[in-house]
């Protein structure tokens, strides 16, 4: 069974790369720099393929898993995945973005038609707050509103700093009855206590807006960060630049100046670093809520052990076809499955 890294010598995809070499499942490295490749190819003893996303289609014959490093995703994950319904080939990524889990999930009868399956998402975003979601939807099976939020401890990577920056100038997002609805960015605030004391939270557009109810059913969902007082204040006055900030050459140079200055955690914070999970179910009408919470390690280490595992499970064939959620296909207890990952139920 082979399986494909594409974006295999960026931050993510690299360490991705070592981790799945580390398992000894021997991937295939690929992306468009042939010079980039060449040189993770020899460190890791893996074959290349240097190939644009839009040729992918002519690679893929010997290919029974692609997973799509290469981000920001609304550039990357359409072709590829094009590609892996006319090969056959399983497709996961590790987007975090509305539109690709939208995009995706649209595709769900060709994947299943296809004998293909559809993962997307399968870094920290959204593997720990989806399978909390799906936990706490089994512990509230009528639950009308599911919020999730998080705390991370740790630095951020070239790329994801880079697709942050170009989505700075879209709206915020919630879901409302089923519905993606646009919000402006921090919308709502709540003081929330993620697991390491209490802290104002605001609402972002994290993909578990798409894909928890995908995951849950649950109708209405909102996703919290903590933001110290100074960043919200921030964000209010930053609603006023959104028309310069969604220009195109201001967000490219924006984009170009993290990818140039950002370096991402070194291997220290990744191992010291931690992050803060909490959701909560809640009936509206009865009144009645579960919390749960989880601990995890630092985001780009959950990230590296959430996306090989996933591929891995690929590989062995344990995903099912059609478009799927970190949870839908591997179930609640994936996450908790992960090292140093754990779980814990309010009363
Ligand atoms: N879900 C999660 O929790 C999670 C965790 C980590 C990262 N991410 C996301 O993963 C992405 C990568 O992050 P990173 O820090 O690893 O970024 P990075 O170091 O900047 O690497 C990005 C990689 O994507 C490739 N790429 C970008 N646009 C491309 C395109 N149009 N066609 C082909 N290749 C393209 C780059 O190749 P070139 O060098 O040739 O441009 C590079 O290999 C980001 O979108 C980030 O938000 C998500």
């Amino acid at each position: 069974m082979t399986l494909l890294v594409y974006g295999a010598y960026g931050y993510t995809g690299e360490l991705v790369a070592e981790e799945l070499a580390d398992r000894g499942r021997d991937p295939v490295l690929a992306g468009r720099n042939d010079v980039k490749l060449g040189r993770i190819g020899t460190r890791l003893g893996c074959e290349t393929r240097a190939l644009p996303v839009g040729d992918a289609d002519a690679h893929l014959d010997d290919v029974d898993v692609v997973l799509n490093c290469a981000g920001p995703f609304v550039e990357t994950a359409e072709p590829l995945v094009e590609a892996c319904l006319a090969a056959g080939v399983d497709y996961l990524d590790v987007t975090g973005e509305i539109p690709v889990f939208e995009t995706l999930a649209r595709r769900d009868d060709d994947a299943a038609d296809a004998g293909v399956t559809l993962l997307p998402g399968v870094g920290f975003d959204v593997v720990p707050t989806d399978c909390l979601a799906a936990h706490l939807a089994d512990r509230l099976p009528d639950a009308t509103h599911l919020s999730l939020g998080f705390e991370p401890h740790g630095g951020l990577s070239p790329g994801t700093a880079a697709t942050a920056l170009g989505q700075f100038a879209d709206d915020g997002a919630v879901r409302r009855d089923g519905r993606l609805v646009a919000v402006p960015p921090g919308h709502r605030e709540r003081r929330i206590d993620f697991g390491n004391g209490v802290r104002t939270g605001v609402t972002i557009p994290w993909g578990d807006v798409s894909t928890a109810y995908h995951s849950t059913g649950i109708p209405n969902v909102d996703v919290y960060v903590p933001m110290p007082k100074a960043a919200r204040r921030l964000l209010s006055a930053s609603r006023h630049l959104r028309p310069v900030l969604g220009a195109e050459p201001v967000s490219d140079a924006l984009q170009s100046l993290a990818r140039r200055f950002v370096d991402g955690p070194d291997e220290t914070e990744r191992e010291s670093g931690r992050a803060y999970v909490w959701g909560e179910a809640r009936n509206e009408a009865t009144g009645e809520t579960a919390v749960s919470r989880l601990v995890t390690p630092e985001t780009y280490a959950l990230t590296v052990d959430a996306a090989s595992t996933a591929a891995e499970r690929a590989l062995d064939g344990d995903a099912p076809d059609g478009y799927q959620t970190p949870s839908t296909a591997y179930g609640p207890d994936f996450v908790t499955d992960l090292d140093g990952v754990t779980r814990t139920d309010d009363a």
